[in-house]
């Protein structure tokens, strides 16, 4: 299943993923694709909105995984600065990714070995304005 959207600024990019939080359920892994400041971290604020989480989430650049509270745990990863898959382990990756809660994973391509085949991946692409944004939806089985 694939599925597209168009975003024109940051918050229409928040409602979208809000609106997609409502679907989610245990254990749902999304891997973001997109260059730096295409808007997963944008999109994951979203998300949490959408799951009741009123704590700001910013990125989780130097501790890797950040944890948050809502109608379900979300778990916020973020391996731009990671050296390599054994890593995650060393954070505990596997109780997060096969845990009760939803994962989202910014720069996901990094750890591409070890991540779960039934997942979501969103990709953020850039459009022809500025804030223009297409963002593309896949379930992988
Ligand atoms: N339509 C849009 N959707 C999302 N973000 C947008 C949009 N238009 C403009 N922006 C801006 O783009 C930036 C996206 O930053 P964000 O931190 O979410 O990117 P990122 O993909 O997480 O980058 P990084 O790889 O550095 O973590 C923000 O400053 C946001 O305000
Ligand atoms: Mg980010």
């Amino acid at each position: 299943m694939r599925m597209e959207y168009i975003s024109h600024n940051v918050e229409e990019t928040q409602k979208i993923a809000a609106e997609f939080s409502k679907t989610l359920s245990e254990g749902d892994v999304l891997c973001m694709y997109g260059d730096l400041g295409a808007g997963k971290t944008a999109f994951t604020q979203g998300l949490a909105q959408g799951l009741g989480i009123e704590e700001y989430v910013t990125s989780p650049t130097f501790t890797i995984v950040n944890e948050y509270m809502g109608r379900l745990p979300l778990y916020h990863f973020d391996v731009y600065r990671i050296a390599d898959s054994d890593e995650m382990y060393e954070v505990g990756y596997d109780e997060y990714v096969y845990g009760r809660g939803v994962s989202v994973i910014e720069w996901s391509e990094l750890i591409e070995d070890i991540l779960p085949q039934k997942r979501y991946n969103i990709t953020i692409l850039r459009g022809n304005e500025a804030d223009d944004r297409k963002i593309i939806k896949e379930v992988k089985e």
